[in-house]
Order: structure tokens, then sequence, then C-alpha cells
């Protein structure tokens, strides 16, 4: 169980790739693992792993390493990952067709169930079985949905507007794509998107290691 009511951003951060190797130890029937062989096979170093898991519960045992179902149940847990999430995305153009085509967030409880696009030729198009809405819509299906996520995929310039009409419907959490910096109450949750930056990050490492000849 939780020993530390609060974990750290940085050890969130890293949570979901824990989790992502204990659930491939986990379809490889692989029941126990030390920090050194996870250390191996995630990349942080052995004290790093023990530190972060010792965060939340007391795992690891002496001469056994980690229980590998339970760890993974635990920070399944931790992420919220046992509990179901109604989506919606807004803006279905190149960004917002690629997410709520990845069916795959689905099995992690994010369910995505319902779309909307301003753009009168997307309206009616069908992904996934789910039809595109107006985006005048909106506001009347958060009156009469339950919306836990919302995802924000239209331009830069139109984020704020949409985010401001989500807010005033009582959403808590936005995945904003839009390389904006949102504007919203403390009590509501952006978890912003910027694949340039992981791209830049790239680069960098890149021309750091003088692997890239121009
Ligand atoms: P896009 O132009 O293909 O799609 C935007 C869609 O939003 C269009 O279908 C448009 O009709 C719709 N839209 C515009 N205003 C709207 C409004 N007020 N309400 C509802 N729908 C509205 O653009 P794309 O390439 O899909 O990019 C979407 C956003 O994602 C942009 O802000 C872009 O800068 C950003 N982006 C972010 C990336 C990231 O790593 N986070 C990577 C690439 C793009």
């Amino acid at each position: 169980m939780s020993k530390d009511t609060r974990i750290s951003m940085a050890v969130v951060r890293r949570l979901p790739k824990y989790h992502r190797y204990l659930g491939e130890l986990l379809r490889n029937d692989i029941d126990r693992i030390s920090s050194k062989e996870l250390s191996d096979r995630i990349g942080f170093t052995a004290s790093q792993i023990r530190q972060d898991l010792n965060c939340f519960g007391d795992f690891g045992q002496q001469g056994y390493g980690y229980n590998v179902k339970e760890l993974h149940n635990e920070i399944s847990k931790i992420l919220g990952l046992d509990k179901q999430y109604n989506t919606i995305i807004i803006g279905a153009g190149n960004i917002g067709q690629a997410v709520a085509n990845y069916s795959s967030f689905e099995k992690y409880g994010f369910h995505l169930k319902a779309i909307f696009d301003k753009n009168p030729k997307l309206v009616g198009i069908k992904i996934r079985d789910i039809e595109i809405q107006d985006v005048d819509e909106l506001s009347s299906y958060l009156d009469n949905n339950k919306v836990d996520i919302a995802i924000i995929c239209v331009p830069r310039l139109h984020a704020q507007s949409v985010a401001d009409i989500l807010v005033s419907k009582g959403i808590k959490g936005i995945w904003n794509f839009a390389p904006t910096d949102l504007q919203v109450p403390d009590d509501v949750i952006i978890e912003n998107v910027h694949l340039s930056e992981s791209l830049m990050t790239l680069s960098y490492r890149l021309n750091e290691r003088n692997l890239f000849e121009d």
C-alpha cells in the first residue's frame, strides 16, 4: 500500500515505463525479478528502481526480488489504470484522427465516446464507428454525458476557446496536443503532448555525439 501520499512527478513520469516492462514480463510468464535484472532491461539503475518502488510500498524482498504481478497491479492502481475513463476528441484533422484510430488506448481504460470538429466536410464521417459531430453540439453533449478526459487536437489559435468550453462544463482532465499553454483553473489537469520537443531532443543527441553529417 501507499507509503507516501504524494509521489514526486519525476517518479510518476517513470511509472508508465515500469508498467510497460512489467506487463511484458507478465506476458512472458516471469513472476519475479530482481532490481538488478529489471535495471538491465529498463535502463534505470538498480538503486533508482529500489528508490522509486520504495515510494509506494514494500514490494522488494531481500533475496527474492519483486513479485511482477503484484508490482504491475500496484503501478496500474497508482496510475489510475484500474478505472474506466470516457474520453472525447475535439478536432478531427490529422492528429485527431490518428489518436481516434489508435484503439489500444482502450486496453488501459480510456474509452473514446465522441469526436467533434467544426468542418462540415468531416461532420458525419465515422472513425471506428464513432460519428464526428459538429462542435456546436459539444456543450450539450457535455451537459448530457459523463466525460472524464477531453483531447484537444485543434489548431493553436482555437485551443483556448475549446478549453474554455470544456472547463465551463466541468471537465477536469485535458490531453492537449495544441502547441500552446492553456489557461485553466487549478483544479483542471492539463497534460501537454509535444512530439516536436522529442524530435528536438533526438536532434540534440545526434549532434552532441557527432552522428549527424551535413
Ligand atoms: P489539422 O488542420 O489537420 O486538424 C485540425 C482540425 O481541427 C481540423 O479538422 C479543423 O476543422 C478542426 N478545428 C479547428 N478549429 C476547431 C474548433 N474550434 N472546434 C473544433 N474543431 C476545430 O491539424 P493537425 O495536423 O491535426 O494538428 C492539430 C493540432 O495539433 C494543431 O494545434 C497542431 O499544431 C498540433 N500538433 C501537435 C503535435 C504534437 O506533438 N503535440 C504534432 C503535430 C501537430
